[in-house]
């Protein structure tokens, strides 16, 4: 028997996590659209509802689609294992359900997606959890903030809006000494530009409704878990550790090793919260993915012109692309993302408030939407949309002062952008 060869990153994510389907021969992953599958008998059923055998039974827990999904991204992450959601928002809930328990917190990064700054301040209150927001380049302060009842540690790679650049192994490493799990949110770099696995982190969430997806039509998420946290070396994880009564008492952690996870967030999170990815939406996912590479490249050198032009404009107050020499975060994207800081990033303007909304309504390539990571480019003035209810205070610790804007840039022309961008201006003067 030969080892299977070593494949590269462009060929995972066209070949990954699919095969041609074995009834018709059909070389796209077929849609599977059904909500349930014949048992070949008694035993069977009974076989997979005891988790001894793998398969399909309902499809708010798997659907071969979703699967493909799934096992492409946990490929291209280097994972063990994957589990695909709703949404973005239902993949971080995901991700923290078998972590968490009512009186634990997540040590979170105050550099966050405005909706998962709420989603930890607010919702998850109500599950008795809670959120401690820390600047992560404050590593003495992260390590600080974790405490005996801490269940995880949350960060993203590159952060939105703004682009920063999370040091993931010195992250990892403070985590690590403390015995829980890093959870890294890699929406906005993608598996191409960063592996927050290889960085040290214990699970990857993704909102694939970005750029994975990469055409703004489905809202979608994902768990990719590492394998590498031993649950249970501490009693910290009990639904991990310990025998699980919410499936009849099986212990998660010694039953299933490194596909412990897994497995608990598809017998029970996807079947018991039921925040489950659609065929249809999946398929749209699988055929955005198989060319992510070629995006991701287009993206990222439209974003660093596009920026090195901004910067150097009279009429741009400061821009925060990681990518720019003027940028603290320089350094750290030859360390953690090496192929590029993304094509996310916010601009000042000199003009202002006033000058921000002319802006937006100038701009003809770009539109004003309230999303990221789609082919076409995208600009958003939260300050007077998503971040509106906030203080000015809030509104600047946010990245979105009134005087920005965000921009998430496509892969049109450069010289095409650079040009609405140049006429927008003009007009916001
Ligand atoms: C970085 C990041 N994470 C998570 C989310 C949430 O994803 P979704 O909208 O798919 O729920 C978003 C949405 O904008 C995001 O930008």
């Amino acid at each position: 028997m030969t080892d299977a060869p070593q494949l590269g990153f462009e060929t995972l994510q066209i070949h990954a996590g699919a095969e041609p389907d074995t009834a018709t021969g059909a070389r796209q992953v077929p849609i599977y659209q059904t909500t349930a599958y014949v048992f070949r008998d008694a035993d069977h059923a009974a076989a997979l509802f005891n988790l001894a055998e793998v398969g399909n039974i309902y499809s708010r827990l798997t659907n071969p689609t979703v699967s493909a999904l799934a096992n492409r991204i946990c490929a291209l992450e280097g994972g063990a294992g994957a589990i695909c959601c709703s949404s973005g928002h239902a993949a971080q809930i995901m991700a923290l359900f078998p972590l968490m328990s009512p009186g634990t917190n997540v040590v979170a990064s105050t550099r966050l997606y405005g909706g998962t700054v709420q989603q930890f301040s607010n919702t998850i209150k109500k599950f008795g959890w809670s959120a401690k927001f820390v600047d992560f380049d404050d590593e003495a302060a992260v390590a600080a903030a974790i405490d005996d009842d801490t269940r995880a540690v949350f960060c993203e790679s590159i952060a939105n809006p703004g682009g920063y650049i999370t040091d993931l192994p010195a992250i990892a490493a403070i985590s690590d000494a403390a015995g829980v799990p890093l959870i890294v949110d890699n929406t906005s770099a993608t598996p191409y530009l960063c592996n927050p696995i290889e960085h040290g982190a214990t699970l990857v969430v993704h909102s694939t409704t970005k750029y994975l997806t990469g055409n703004g039509t489905v809202t979608g998420g994902c768990v990719v878990d590492s394998g590498k946290f031993d649950w249970m070396a501490s009693e910290k994880f009990p639904s991990l550790s310990q025998p699980e009564p919410a499936y009849h008492g099986l212990t998660f952690g010694a039953a299933l090793g490194p596909m412990a996870f897994t497995f608990h967030s598809i017998a029970i999170g996807l079947r018991d919260l039921g925040m489950t990815m659609n065929p249809q939406g999946a398929h749209y996912t699988l055929m955005g993915i198989e060319t992510l590479s070629l995006r991701m490249e287009r993206h990222v050198s439209n974003a660093q012109k596009i920026a090195a032009w901004l910067e150097a404009d009279p009429r741009v107050a400061a821009v925060t692309y990681a990518g720019l020499d003027s940028s603290p975060y320089k350094d750290r994207v030859a360390k953690i993302c090496p192929r590029g800081a993304g094509a996310l990033f916010t601009v000042s303007l000199k003009s202002g408030y006033e000058g921000c909304v002319k802006f937006v309504n100038a701009l003809n390539l770009f539109s004003h939407v309230a999303n990221l990571g789609d082919a076409r480019s995208l600009v958003i003035h939260s300050a007077s949309t998503t971040h509106r209810q906030l203080t000015e205070e809030q509104q600047i610790g946010a990245g979105a002062a009134p005087n920005t804007v965000r921009l998430s840039v496509g892969i049109e022309l450069a010289d095409d952008l650079i040009a609405d961008l140049d006429q927008a201006l003009a007009a916001s003067a």
